[in-house]
């Protein structure tokens, strides 16, 4: 059966907003990755902000955050990176979350929106990302949202264990 098209979910409604993400915001975003995986990780959201909270005009990042009055309540990351694996320019999310009081009333679908919308403005094609195959949460959100399986595989190699067994 064909997918019914999804009507546009505008960047503002309601009583939350989709925009950049601002230094300000660091700690809150912080606080809610702290909520979802139970580590605090200043320096790694440090770095984050640093190279895709600071995108310049004509840069193919994007750092959003969904916020209600000043609180953030959801956050998606994502950039487009060229020719990997032989792929022409793609857009690729590496996280997205939302406060877990927030969920299920639609922002991350408006999330998800605006970064399409910025994919398609910078003349990307194809949006893909890698989850852990039992977060059967996300799985599901990223179905709603129209995504399928990909025809690339990710693969991995214990390097530690290989070392010295005449492998890589
Ligand atoms: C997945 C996540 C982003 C969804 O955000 P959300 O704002 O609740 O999503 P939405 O309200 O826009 O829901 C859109 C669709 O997703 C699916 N969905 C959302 N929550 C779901 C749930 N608990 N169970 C099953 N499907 C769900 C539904 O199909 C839903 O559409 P519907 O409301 O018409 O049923 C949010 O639950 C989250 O942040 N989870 C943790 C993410 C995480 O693990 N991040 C770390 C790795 S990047």
């Amino acid at each position: 059966m064909a997918r019914r098209p999804r009507a546009p979910i505008p960047p503002t409604s309601g009583a939350v907003t989709v925009r950049a993400v601002r230094r300000s915001d660091l700690d809150q975003v912080i606080a809610l990755d702290a909520q979802e995986t139970g580590l605090e990780k200043r320096d790694y959201w440090e770095r984050v902000y640093k190279r895709y909270g600071r995108a310049g005009r004509g840069e193919q990042s994007w750092f959003l955050v969904a916020v209600a009055g000043n609180t953030v309540v959801g956050f998606v990351i994502g950039e487009v990176r060229d020719w990997e694996f032989g792929s022409p320019p793609c857009g690729w999310l590496f996280a997205i979350n939302i406060e877990q009081e927030a969920r299920q009333a639609g922002i991350g679908s408006r999330l998800m929106t605006s970064f399409c919308d910025g994919l398609r403005a910078a003349g990307v094609r194809k949006l893909r990302t890698m989850l852990s195959r039992d977060n059967t949460l996300v799985l599901s959100f990223f179905r709603s949202q129209g995504m399928m399986a990909a025809p690339i595989i990710p693969l991995e190699l214990d390097v530690a264990a290989a070392a010295g067994k005449g492998r890589a």
